[in-house]
């Protein structure tokens, strides 16, 4: 069978190449590039990748227009279901779903990985009392480089597992502490006995003068928010994640780099930028002015938590999630807190609005998530520490498959260059 083929003529010179197209298993095929700057001398320009692919994987494949996430080829509604977040987890990392005897021991590894280097706890200290957990969280993460000599020889495998295995497990256990310094209370150590979702919980909420509840309701949502939040192809954090990676950087300065990425509010901060807006929102009776603002091209304004990058169909993640978000606020929701009533209200009255129907603008998964953890009482400040606990996992699953690519390259992209053509320096004294 000949090789599919693109061809591309230059109009100007009548020059042409021939390009051969990579398969995929579902999904677009790639034109390969690869020769084209040498062959033709040009560069090819897509600021935002709107149509390239930065690398191949066997991850995460998601259709934007259908509407449609599978994890190692496991439909997300399939996984969000039946499964737990540390079972996605070796999903993620090692291919397969873990049989009963495999998935006790990945969780024995975990757990055991949990704690922190008393060294690595007084870091906090150094943090300002109202430091953003997010800051936080990426000096920390970063720091861990400076602790775990024994697995940071990134060519060996298995200290590439060890390395991952300590970021899953020391996320949870960072993210709390990074919260009780916020609040000026001890840290809390992990508790090998709970779940992922309620060791967490217990480390952000327990203090040593009480006894504390984990509550099911609370622990269940978040282990399927966070199955929700594993991986997601290469959006922004992800790809920040492998371009350090690329250059062969020690792993948990590349995950300090992801959750930098992961923070802005066009990413992972839109859930906490929801709130903020349904703050900013104040009443249902203002819905109108601000949806008119989100649609005047003039106005900065954004309807946070609508709209997606790929996708143009309902985020399958968000109809997950919004199922499960009536079903907290309805046990554990306050109702008389006002702000579930206008999220409810903006989430009916934007679905039924012609401009964001027309440009296929859904409530995205920050929407919903943004609404849960308030339920939950997790404070808005945590919100995106929360995603980068789930997405550690994402992040050290592509790092791990790119560094053990056979090709493995360092990320370069070249620039369409607009600035000044040469010109002679000019003294000081003459300019
Ligand atoms: N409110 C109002 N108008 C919007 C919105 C919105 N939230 N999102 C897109 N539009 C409009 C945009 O103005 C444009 O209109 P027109 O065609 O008339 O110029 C059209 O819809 C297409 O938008 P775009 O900017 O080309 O879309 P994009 O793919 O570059 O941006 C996005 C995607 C997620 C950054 C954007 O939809 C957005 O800013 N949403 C709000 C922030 C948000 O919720 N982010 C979380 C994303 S999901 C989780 C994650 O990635 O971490």
């Amino acid at each position: 069978m000949s090789e599919h083929t693109v061809t591309i003529t230059d109009n100007k010179t009548g020059k042409q190449i021939e390009l051969p197209v990579k398969q995929s298993t579902i999904g677009p095929q790639a034109v390969d590039i690869g020769r084209f700057f040498r062959e033709m001398g040009y560069f090819t320009f897509d600021p935002g990748f709107l149509s390239t692919a930065s690398c191949q994987s066997a991850l995460t494949y998601l259709d934007g227009a259908k509407g449609e996430l599978l994890y190692r080829g496991y439909p997300i509604e399939q996984l969000a279901e039946h499964s737990s977040f540390l079972e996605v987890a070796h999903l993620m990392l090692y291919g397969e779903l873990p049989g009963k005897n495999q998935l006790e021991s990945f969780n024995n590894i975990i757990v055991r990985h949990s704690m922190l280097n008393e060294s690595l706890k007084r870091l906090f200290g150094g943090f300002y009392h109202d430091a953003h957990p997010m800051a936080t969280m990426v000096g920390v993460v970063g720091s861990l480089s400076a602790f775990y000599h024994d697995s940071t020889d990134i060519h060996n495998s298995d200290h590439r597992k060890i390395a991952g295995h300590r970021l899953i497990a020391k996320m949870p256990t960072i993210a709390a502490a990074s919260y009780k310094h916020s609040i000026g209370e001890p840290q809390v150590y992990p508790d090998n006995s709970l779940s992922y979702t309620g060791n967490l919980l217990n480390m952000m909420f327990s203090v040593p003068c009480e006894p504390y509840q984990i509550d099911p309701v609370a622990e269940k949502a978040l282990d399927l928010i966070f199955i929700l939040h594993v991986d997601h192809e290469q959006n922004a954090s992800t790809s920040t994640v492998r371009l350090a990676g690329s250059s062969l950087a020690n792993p948990f300065a590349c995950i300090s780099s992801g959750i930098t990425a992961l923070w802005g509010p066009a990413h992972g901060g839109a859930n906490e930028a929801v709130l903020n807006m349904l703050n900013e929102i104040g009443d249902v009776n203002n819905i109108p002015k601000f949806l008119a603002r989100a649609k005047d091209k003039n106005d900065a304004f954004r309807l946070i938590g609508f709209g997606h990058r790929v996708y143009k169909n309902y985020d399958p993640r968000a109809r997950i999630i919004r199922k499960m978000c009536h079903e907290v606020l309805a046990k554990l929701g306050d109702e008389n807190d006002p702000t579930f009533e206008l999220a409810l209200k903006l989430e009916e009255i934007a679905l039924n609005d012609e401009y964001f129907i027309e440009r296929k603008l859904y409530p995205n998964v920050d929407f919903y998530s943004g609404l849960i953890y308030k339920a939950i009482g997790i404070p808005t400040n945590m919100f995106t520490v929360m995603f980068a606990i789930a997405r550690t996992v994402g992040w050290v699953a592509q790092w791990m498959e790119m560094i053990s690519e056979d090709n493995q390259r360092i990320g370069r992209p070249r620039q369409l260059y607009t600035g000044p053509t040469m010109r002679d320096y000019v003294d000081i004294n003459e300019r």
